[in-house]
């Protein structure tokens, strides 16, 4: 039996939802990038289990590659965005797909995209699962989004409040007392 479910507030995005919504990204996906061969890079860790369900979504030759960036520990609060293993592929004149779960802030996907601009990619698109505008700090819009949410902390499908919660099959809120323990 799990015990985290008592920390759950409640299912804000249920896996059926999900799946229909992922589905469509994907479908929208390979239409778009149809013979043009995109290297899709997912961010490590939180959008880990995204990516996995989205390519396969998408009916279309593509490429993976990951990196992983700093995470924000235990804390709720975002910081400088800092590269913890880069990528392998080499992106000089490619179709780039940045996959994250959330666009918060929206510094992750902004430093990013200048990084693989500076790269040689011909272009370079952002995806999330979700995304909260009423936290931006920087211009930012996501090209292709799941779901726009309100401002709440949220855990599942990937994400994770102090490296738990990935497992969630859905997106969840957090009980209040999660945050006072921590
Ligand atoms: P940004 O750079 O502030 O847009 O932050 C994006 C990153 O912060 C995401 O890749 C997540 O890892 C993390 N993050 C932001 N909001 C949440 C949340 O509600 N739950 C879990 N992780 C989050
Ligand atoms: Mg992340």
């Amino acid at each position: 039996m799990r015990t985290d479910r008592d920390d759950i507030e409640r299912v804000l995005i249920d896996q059926d939802e999900i799946k229909r919504r992922v589905e469509q990204l994907g479908q929208t996906l390979a239409l778009d990038y149809e013979g043009k061969n995109p290297l899709v890079l997912g961010i490590l860790k939180g959008a880990n289990i995204f990516v996995a369900d989205l390519i396969r979504a998408m009916d279309i030759e593509l490429e993976l590659d990951f990196l992983i960036l700093e995470s924000y520990g235990h804390s709720d609060t975002p910081g400088a965005v800092v590269l913890k293993r880069d990528c392998e592929t080499n992106m000089e004149g490619r179709d780039v797909i940045i996959v994250d779960d959330i666009a918060d802030t929206g510094q992750t996907l902004e430093t990013l995209k200048k990084l693989f601009a500076g790269r040689g990619a011909v272009s370079v698109k952002t995806c999330v699962l979700l995304d909260k505008p009423a936290r931006r700090k920087v211009d930012c819009t996501p090209d292709y989004l799941g779901f726009s949410i309100e401002d709440h902390f949220v855990v599942g499908y990937g994400l994770d409040y102090a490296e738990r919660f990935r497992n969630l099959p859905g997106v969840c809120t957090l009980k209040k007392h999660v945050y006072g323990a921590i």
